[in-house]
């Protein structure tokens, strides 16, 4: 085998269909299901867009509120559960926490050797349900602050936040916190989502398959981006009283400075979208909204100046990543809780994924051409 017949990283390997998603680099844009991902994220609740994501079209209202009742139900922590999380130390990092949840869940839900189409929505469900209680309670409790129940008059954006802070959330908060659950939901055969269907195809369960996603995502070239960009925020200082030029121009010359040293910096670039991702303009926005309503401008000051200094160097677009780490931020979520909020989204995508490469099967198995030591003898 020649080195032009390796797709180092899989790059323009095409491996399956999908009717999940259609991302579209040429024209910069990201279908779920064939919607607008910027008009599903303008008109749709998140509960809206996962139904959407696993059964091929929007909810009638009926169809709606047996959904959104059944999610509540399974909002609570499992006691279980939390018991496992609170025998972690408080400094493991919360991906391996949602990780080990996942785990637990599947090891203990009635179904967990069940992959029928019927028990894996039912699981998917399931999880979509349980993650936050998750996410939000591992904050809660590095900061030494008790579980806050659920609440079932909320929906799932607005409980999300109010299970994390214990306060009920401003309309533009939770609109803003929807809005990056949509654009977090779906993006076709990425590194987790291939990862999860590689699991499912060799005819294993569902909660091994997102327990290796969230593995998955972890790496900072794929979800943990989203942390990494407020570490580069952190690093460059962020000075409340600061104005935006001021904080502008020192992000400049900080960006200017890694591309001298060939650094990689996080929150730029993305393996399809060569020319900018199609979810930053939507993400921005909202985090536009969230400067103004927390009255940050010096934050967009960094924001603006990182993205100038790369475009002017090497042209390279922000990805979702890069808008969605400080608007978290604003919200009040420590930074290494970023990644899992992309996870208790992300559970979405993957399970469509899932219940798609289980209802078309075949095992995912490359092969590789070997340049070790040709056959000898001992
Ligand atoms: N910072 C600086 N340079 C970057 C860069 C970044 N974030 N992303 C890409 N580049 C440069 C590379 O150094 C390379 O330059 P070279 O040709 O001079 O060596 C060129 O652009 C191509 O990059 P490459 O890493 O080969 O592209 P890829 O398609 O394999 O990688 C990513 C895509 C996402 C892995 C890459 O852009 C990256 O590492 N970005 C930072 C991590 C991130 O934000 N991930 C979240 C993705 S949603």
């Amino acid at each position: 085998m020649t080195d032009t017949e390796i797709k180092k990283g899989l790059a323009g390997v095409v491996v399956d269909y999908t009717a999940v998603s259609k991302v579209n680099p040429d024209t910069n844009s990201l279908l779920y299901r064939g919607y607008p991902v910027q008009e599903l994220a303008a008109k749709c609740s998140f509960e809206e867009v996962a139904y959407l994501l696993w059964n091929g079209e929007l909810p009638t209202p009926d169809q709606l509120a047996e959904f959104t009742a059944r999610e509540r139900a399974g909002r609570a922590l499992d006691p279980a559960l939390k018991a496992i999380i609170d025998a972690l130390p408080k400094n493991a990092h919360p991906m391996d926490i949602c990780r080990t949840a996942a785990s637990v869940l599947g090891a203990r839900h009635e179904l967990a050797e069940n992959s029928s189409p019927e028990a894996n929505m039912n699981k998917a469900i399931d999880l979509f349900s349980a993650m936050p209680a998750v996410v939000a309670y591992d904050q809660r409790r590095r900061h030494g602050q008790h579980i806050v129940e659920p609440r079932d008059d909320l929906g799932y954006s607005a409980n999300f936040l109010w299970m994390t802070f214990g306060e009920e959330q401003v309309p533009e908060v939770v609109d803003a916190f929807n809005v990056s659950m949509i654009l977090y939901a779906e993006h076709s055969f990425n590194a987790s989502t291939f990862t999860a269907r590689v699991v499912t195809s060799t005819l294993s369960d569902l909660h091994s398959a997102v327990t290796a996603a969230i593995g998955a995502l972890k790496g900072p070239l794929h979800g943990g981006a989203n942390e990494a960009v407020m570490h580069t925020f952190d690093e460059i200082g962020i000075r409340n009283d600061e104005s935006l030029e001021d904080a502008a121009a020192r992000a400049k010359a900080w960006m200017e400075d890694a591309l001298a040293q060939k650094k990689k910096v996080m929150g730029f670039g993305h393996r399809v979208y060569k020319h900018g991702d199609s979810r930053v303009p939507t993400m921005k926005a909202a985090l536009d909204k969230m400067i103004a309503h927390y009255g940050r401008p010096e934050l967009l000051g960094l924001y603006n100046g990182l993205e100038q200094a790369m475009d002017e160097a090497k042209a390279i677009k922000p990805n979702l990543d890069y808008p969605a780490g400080p608007t978290y931020h604003l919200m009040g979520f420590d930074t290494p809780t970023f990644t899992p909020i992309f996870v208790a989204s992300r559970i979405t995508g993957w399970t469509a994924h899932i219940m798609e490469q289980s209802a078309s099967n075949s095992l995912i198995r490359p092969l590789s051409a070997y340049n070790g030591v040709e056959q000898r003898s001992m």
